[in-house]
């Protein structure tokens, strides 16, 4: 029973989520990128990943990522990028805990479209396609919307590292279907989003804890979203020791947000440029990094019913 309802219930929030994202009745796939696509929009993707650690160990994307360390490391703290405010420690983890945090709220109408899996099966998703690719959208080879096209394409080629799994979703099908393979092939899993109780239009503000709940999983998927003419996911699963939290923050503006938090608890192999040391100022080993997650990142996990 339990199982049917988290089915349901799994399947209403999908197709929900389906709905709020896919106009189904325009045919013709929408060309913009929803965000304005301007390299600084690349490189908050790149944060995005590189927040969960993996980004580093490879050598494609150290260069990347080298040129971003130095960027934010070129600023001092008090002036660094406003969206790196998402790394803390467990010991932050406390109920009363004030802390400044970025959360953008999502925006709808600006997100790029979800396809279904019709739609984006029609569309060759491989770099060695690309030249048709910028022609199919109509963009200029050199523009940002280009590179931003190629960034994505090659870290959807990239072999997953060891101990990772890791996939590309261009529809809510695929999306849905590597999901399930990771966990089985059941319908015991959930989605979970950091979310606006209560709206706000301050991105960057102190949230004070108010809730933390442990969710003792023992295994994450988590989505970021690449930069693409439609939706594009990058997920990956680590089967490094990580902890899963989900943490109610009061904002000083009285915003409410639902937050999904994870701890690396071993960042001994992570290299030492990672922007989360240059953040906490901690080296790499010595102490857990933790980040609350965008809010436009999807974070599967199997339900409680599965363990
Ligand atoms: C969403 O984006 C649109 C277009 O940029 C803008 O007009 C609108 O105000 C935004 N909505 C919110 C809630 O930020
Ligand atoms: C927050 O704003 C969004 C539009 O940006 C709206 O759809 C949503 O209902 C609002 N949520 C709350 C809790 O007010
Ligand atoms: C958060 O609070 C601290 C101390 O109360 C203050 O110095 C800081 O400017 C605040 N940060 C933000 C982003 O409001
Ligand atoms: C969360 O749960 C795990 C085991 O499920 C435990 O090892 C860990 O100490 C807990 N963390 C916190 C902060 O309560």
């Amino acid at each position: 029973m339990r199982l049917g309802l988290a089915c349901l219930s799994f399947l209403l929030c999908a197709l929900l989520f389906f709905l709020i994202t896919y106009d189904g009745g325009a045919r013709k796939i929408a060309i913009t990128f929803g965000r304005d696509i301007e390299l600084k929009e690349v490189s908050i993707d790149l944060q995005n990943l590189a927040r969960d650690g993996h980004v580093q160990v490879r050598k494609e994307d150290a260069k990347v990522n080298n040129k971003l360390a130095k960027k934010i490391k070129g600023k001092d703290h008090n002036h660094m990028d406003p969206e790196l405010n998402v790394f803390f420690t467990p010991k932050d983890l406390k109920i009363g805990k004030k802390m400044p945090i970025y959360f953008a709220q999502r925006n709808a109408s600006t997100s790029p479209k979800i396809l279904p899996r019709e739609e984006s099966d029609k569309i060759p998703f491989s770099s060695k396609h690309l030249p048709s690719l910028l022609k199919f959208f109509s963009f200029p080879k050199h523009s940002p919307q280009a590179k931003a096209m190629e960034y994505t394409l090659k870290h959807c080629e990239f072999q997953a590292m060891e101990g990772e799994t890791k996939f590309c979703a261009t529809s809510l099908e695929s999306l849905l279907d590597s999901t399930r393979q990771i966990f089985g092939n059941s319908c015991q899993f959930s989605m979970l989003s950091t979310t606006h109780l209560v709206n706000s239009s301050v991105p960057l503000q102190n949230y004070t804890i108010s809730q933390v709940k442990n969710m003792s999983v023992p295994r994450v998927i988590g989505c970021h979203p690449l930069p693409y003419p439609y939706a594009v996911f990058y997920c990956h699963s680590q089967q490094s020791d990580t902890r899963l939290f989900v943490v109610m923050l009061e904002g000083e503006d009285g915003a409410r947000v639902k937050a999904p938090a994870i701890c690396h608890m071993d960042t001994s192999m992570w290299n030492k440029d990672h922007v989360a040391f240059n953040v906490l100022k901690v080296e790499p080993g010595t102490s857990p990094v933790c980040h609350f997650f965008p809010p436009d990142n999807l974070v599967w996990v199997p339900l409680p019913s599965a363990l």
